[in-house]
């Protein structure tokens, strides 16, 4: 079994980012500068959030975190979305999802403008991703298929089977590897909550792709001997073996699945550097105005 080493990949591309920075400063050009809104107290977002943010900082990004309380309403939050659409200086704008309850999900989506839709969530760039056209692709999938490339995993004409049909990750996952593509050109089963024979569609993946959000779903009796696993997951559970009492697992049961599967990613180290990785790619390439 070979470990899909995402915290190394995610450092190598964040040194790439970082020497193309270098070079636009010595050539007088603009720092790319990211702009990240947060709503809420949300633990797990307020996490990622910081991560991306101090990621901008290693690259050497300018970053703007936009902290607004929980009980702001959906036209304040229009508000600042439109201060930095119209904001010249700032390339890109994430609004961390989820959302709490009371707002639109996709109507503040909907409200970026699609040059500086870095997670690639807009419709208008999710149209181009399907179609196959330059654009934002979202970090999640963009992370996956990056991290299969430098892995050199044959993906051709294998099975790729994705769990979970999320807008974020699944459905754009699903795709991704179907199309004419290296990584891609993979025959995909997507599965989800109401797929009926779901062991029997896993033991048959050749690569498994689990984003269901189900700590340790995935056994090893349900995947395929040498399978690659990919494993979006991120769960926090108790442990008595840490010294904070808690750990992060992902959807799958890394201690059983490693015996049997030919790659793996871990969790944590695996999925979560590449997505960050990517979304500072999508930053750098929104401050060349590339789409
Ligand atoms: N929530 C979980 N993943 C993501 C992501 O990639 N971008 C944003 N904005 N929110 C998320």
């Amino acid at each position: 079994m070979k470990i899909l080493d995402g915290k190394k990949i995610s450092a190598l591309i964040k040194e790439e980012i970082s020497l193309e920075v270098k070079k636009i400063i010595s050539n007088n050009g603009k720092r790319p500068h990211l702009s990240a809104i947060l709503v809420g107290e949300n633990g797990a977002s307020q996490t990622y959030v910081n991560a991306k943010v101090k990621a901008c900082e290693k690259v050497g990004f300018e970053s703007t975190l936009i902290r607004l309380d929980n009980n702001i309403t959906q036209e304040q939050l229009l508000e600042e979305i439109n201060k930095i659409n119209i904001n010249k200086n700032i390339d890109g704008l994430i609004v961390q999802l989820p959302l709490p309850e009371s707002f639109d999900e996709d109507l503040i989506t909907k409200s970026i403008l699609p040059h500086k839709d870095v997670d690639g969530f807009h419709p208008l760039n999710i149209g181009n991703m399907v179609l196959n056209l330059p654009t934002f692709v979202s970090a999640t999938p963009a992370g996956i298929i990056e991290l299969l490339s430098r892995y050199n995993i044959n993906t051709s004409g294998k099975h790729c089977v994705v769990l979970g049909r999320s807008n974020i990750v699944g459905t754009p996952m699903s795709i991704l590897m179907s199309r004419k593509n290296n990584p891609g050109n993979a025959t995909v089963t997507l599965a989800h909550s109401r797929t009926t024979n779901l062991k029997e569609i896993c033991l048959s993946a050749d690569i498994l792709i689990v984003a269901l959000g189900k700590a340790n779903f995935i056994t090893k009796d349900m995947i395929k001997p040498g399978a690659c696993i990919i494993d979006v997951g991120i769960t926090r559970v108790k442990s008595d073996f840490t010294k904070s009492g808690w750990k992060l697992v992902g959807d799958v049961n890394f201690k059983d699945v490693s015996e049997k599967c030919g790659y793996i990613t871990p969790v944590p180290g695996g999925v979560g550097p590449m997505t960050i990785a990517m979304l500072l790619k999508n930053t750098l390439l929104a401050s060349k105005s590339t789409f």
